[in-house]
């Protein structure tokens, strides 16, 4: 039986992809350097350590297995990182993205699932975010992202590669069965910071800017909980797989929190209050990003179980307390 490679499948994503994926009946090879990713979050899927950076471990992966399709998550995430570190960000994610992409080809391998990003949009000019909205990323991730979108678009042209490129908002929450979790180091997203300081684990909970110009001042994002965009995957690979056609979909909810409503449920899930000390605006932060996810339930027969805020923290929580 043909296999599905997971590369990054040992991450916050991609180990919550798995899962379901695996749930669903197909057969998974995870390949991860575990350089951020943890052994223990690919349960039962076959692990290759091996890194993108290297093509003979990608071409040996592809060589000992009989992959159909393959599924992207592995990248740096930083936006603030990647502002300070522009080179590492560009190295890694196209280098990484490009070996991939040329094994594949060489294997004969043509569908691929892409993790991109809302970054790719910039500042936003209409809200919700369709995903015919211009693209105009704001910060070195971002352009990070578009670049791989815009290799994908001549890869199909030149050499049939059919892809879907995802755009997550912002991907949050935990397994409910409390088997896999966020944990980043360092740690730099909202809802797992919040948490870590109520646990006493970061001294204070930093607001980063209140002079957007959002009501509170704070910045608003669409909150989607993984196990909704782990589902969103296997819905676009069955797709992919059935009648082969590029396209770039947005994975979110259509509904934004500030970072003050975020704390404030955090705190009655939590019954403790949050210690936040008010800070500049990170760099690259924009005030507003919220998807419209029309396409995505048009297209895939998307059907959101778990993104409401209540539910995100409440997994989360779960999670962290463990
Ligand atoms: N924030 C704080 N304090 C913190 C952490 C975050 O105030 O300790 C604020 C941020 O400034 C931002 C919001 O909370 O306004 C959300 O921040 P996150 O770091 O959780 O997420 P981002 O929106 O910055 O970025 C995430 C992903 C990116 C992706 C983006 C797309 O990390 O990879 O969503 O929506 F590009």
């Amino acid at each position: 039986m043909s296999k599905i490679l997971v590369a990054g499948g040992a991450g916050y994503i991609g180990s919550h992809t798995v899962k379901e994926l695996r749930k669903q009946g197909f057969d998974v090879v995870v390949f991860d350097n575990l350089s951020t990713g943890r052994r223990e979050f690919v349960r039962d899927a076959e692990l290759i350590v091996g890194d993108l950076e290297v093509k003979d471990d990608i071409r040996s992966a592809f060589k000992s297995q009989n992959i159909a399709a393959v599924l992207h998550f592995a990248s740096l995430i930083q936006v603030s990182e990647s502002y300070i570190h522009p080179r590492k960000y560009y190295t890694q994610n196209l280098t990484s993205s490009l070996n991939l992409l040329d094994e594949m080809l060489e294997a004969g391998v043509r569908n691929f699932i892409f993790s991109s990003s809302a970054a790719v949009y910039g500042i936003p000019k209409q809200i919700p975010i369709p995903e015919d909205h211009p693209l105009d990323p704001f910060n070195p991730y971002g352009q990070t992202k578009f670049f791989v979108e815009r290799i994908l678009q001549d890869y199909d042209r030149a050499y049939k590669l059919k892809f879907i490129s995802l755009r997550y908002f912002n991907a949050s929450g935990a397994d409910p069965d409390g088997e896999m979790g966020e944990c980043h180091d360092p740690e730099t997203h909202l809802i797992p910071n919040i948490l870590l300081s109520v646990l006493g684990r970061k001294e204070n909970l930093d607001i980063f800017g209140t002079d957007f110009p959002t009501p509170d001042g704070t910045a608003i994002r669409d909150y989607i909980h993984v196990t909704d965009l782990a589902n969103a995957h296997v819905l676009a690979l069955q797709k992919l797989m059935a009648s082969p056609r590029s396209e770039f979909i947005n994975l979110g909810t259509n509904r934004g929190y500030s970072v003050k409503e975020v704390i404030a449920r955090a705190e009655k899930i939590t019954g403790k209050k949050v210690p936040v000390r008010e800070m500049p605006k990170r760099e690259g932060d924009v005030p507003v990003l919220l998807a419209s996810k029309d396409k995505a339930e048009r297209l895939l027969g998307w059907k959101l179980r778990n993104s409401e805020i209540e539910t995100i923290i409440e997994t989360a929580w779960r999670w962290h307390r463990k």
